[in-house]
């Protein structure tokens, strides 16, 4: 199901997470947001829901060491998620275009991704410069042994170097402890910097280098329920930046799609992926994300709830109030308009807009379904 090169240029403007160019060059797979809906015709709709009852089925289960029937390797929902979900590339363009645009002066270096899963954006970030380095932070000690394992260990020494996990709340960063693991040498190591001392090297969270950009992507900021939880948040990210100018960087989806039951899904060559929207509640503005995945090679074998989020879905308005709020001297709004998910369910193809690209906006009429990056600069 890999796109042709033609489509694959194309697809290289669009959206970050809906280019895969990353996945798609090496796994010839495709790649698209956790909130947008893949394309799916009704055909295959119908056929996976008619495989529901006759194969088992694994409800929220880390699979990843787990064996099929036949003694086959099952693999890893974290790397599932990597190949349907995530693709660093597309938001490393925007990020290093918004620093450009509102900081300027000098290249941005230090990156630091809260809520950062299996760190695959962070990972992907120490590629292109040596004197880059990242700061990846979660709650989730599986993901970041995961990305240990999987990710920083196929980089190489000399770029795993430059990476610091830490196991951590993004609301309590400096009680956040850095991930154990076999590459815990190298990362004492690392030359990131120095203590007083000048001999021993920093791990301590809150002695690494002031960041350029601190960033939170797939709509993790949802996963913050308050106001009081997000002005404490940004307030956080807001420290970490560099006194020489830094920007803050999160996404956000919406659209009257947004806000009511919504199921899709998308086949690639190995696995179906499934992005399940439970009902939304407006007094609140709750909802429930589930993503599950039915294995191809492996009997349909499905992994249902592989994940799970509670999410309040924030407005545009309310983001920005807190940003302000934190201590942010200004906020900018990136929107693009998404594939109406209507069409989407029923066309093959990436449809309408495929070309069309985020723009800096200060008013935006409601659409089916957009998305949106905000950028609160320091
Ligand atoms: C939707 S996932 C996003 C993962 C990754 N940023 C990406 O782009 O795919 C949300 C992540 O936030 C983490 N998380 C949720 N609440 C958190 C908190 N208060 N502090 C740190 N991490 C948190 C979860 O463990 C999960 O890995």
């Amino acid at each position: 199901m890999g796109k042709n090169k033609k489509q694959r240029n194309q697809h290289q403007n669009q959206r970050n997470r809906k280019d895969a160019s990353y996945y798609l060059e090496d796994n010839e797979q495709q790649s698209y947001p956790l909130t947008q809906p893949p394309n799916l015709s009704d055909q295959e709709q119908d056929s996976d829901d008619n495989n529901e009852d006759q194969n088992p089925s694994t409800d929220n289960n880390n699979i990843s060491n787990n064996n099929d029937d036949d003694g086959t390797h099952l693999p890893s929902k974290f790397s599932l998620y990597q190949q349907s979900v995530q693709s660093p590339k597309g938001d490393i363009s925007y990020l290093q275009k918004f620093f450009l645009t509102y900081v300027g002066g000098r290249a941005p270096l230090h990156l630091q991704e809260d809520f950062c899963g299996t760190a695959l954006l962070s990972t992907e970030w120490l590629r292109s410069d040596s004197r880059r380095t990242s700061i990846g932070l979660d709650l989730d000690v599986e993901a970041l042994d995961y990305c240990m394992e999987n990710n920083v260990n196929k980089i190489g020494a000399d770029i795993s170097s430059r990476i610091f996990l830490y196991h951590g709340n993004v609301l309590q960063p400096q009680e956040a402890k850095l991930v154990k693991s076999n590459l815990q040498n190298i990362m004492h190591n690392a030359t990131l910097e120095e203590n007083e001392n000048g001999s021993e090297p920093v791990t301590n969270y809150e002695a690494l280098p002031s960041r350029d950009i601190v960033c939170a992507f797939n709509y993790s900021c949802c996963c913050l329920h308050t106001r009081h939880e997000l002005v404490s948040y940004f307030k956080n990210a807001l420290q970490a930046l560099s006194k020489k100018g830094g920007i803050f960087v999160m996404d956000l989806y919406g659209g009257t799609s947004s806000e009511c039951e919504l199921r899709m899904q998308r086949k690639f060559p190995n696995f179906t992926y499934t992005w399940e929207q439970a009902g939304f509640d407006i007094v609140q503005r709750k909802t429930r994300i589930s993503l599950h995945y039915t294995l191809h090679k492996h009997q349909n074998k499905k992994l249902r709830h592989a994940f799970s989020y509670s999410w309040r879905l924030w407005s545009l308005p309310e983001i920005k109030d807190c940003l302000e709020e934190a201590g942010f001297r200004s906020v900018h709004f990136w929107i693009r308009q998404m594939p109406d998910s209507e069409n989407i369910k029923s066309i093959q193809g990436f449809g309408d807009g495929k070309d069309i690209k985020y723009e800096e906006v200060t008013s935006f009429q409601q659409q089916d379904s957009w998305n949106a990056y905000i950028v609160g600069v320091s």
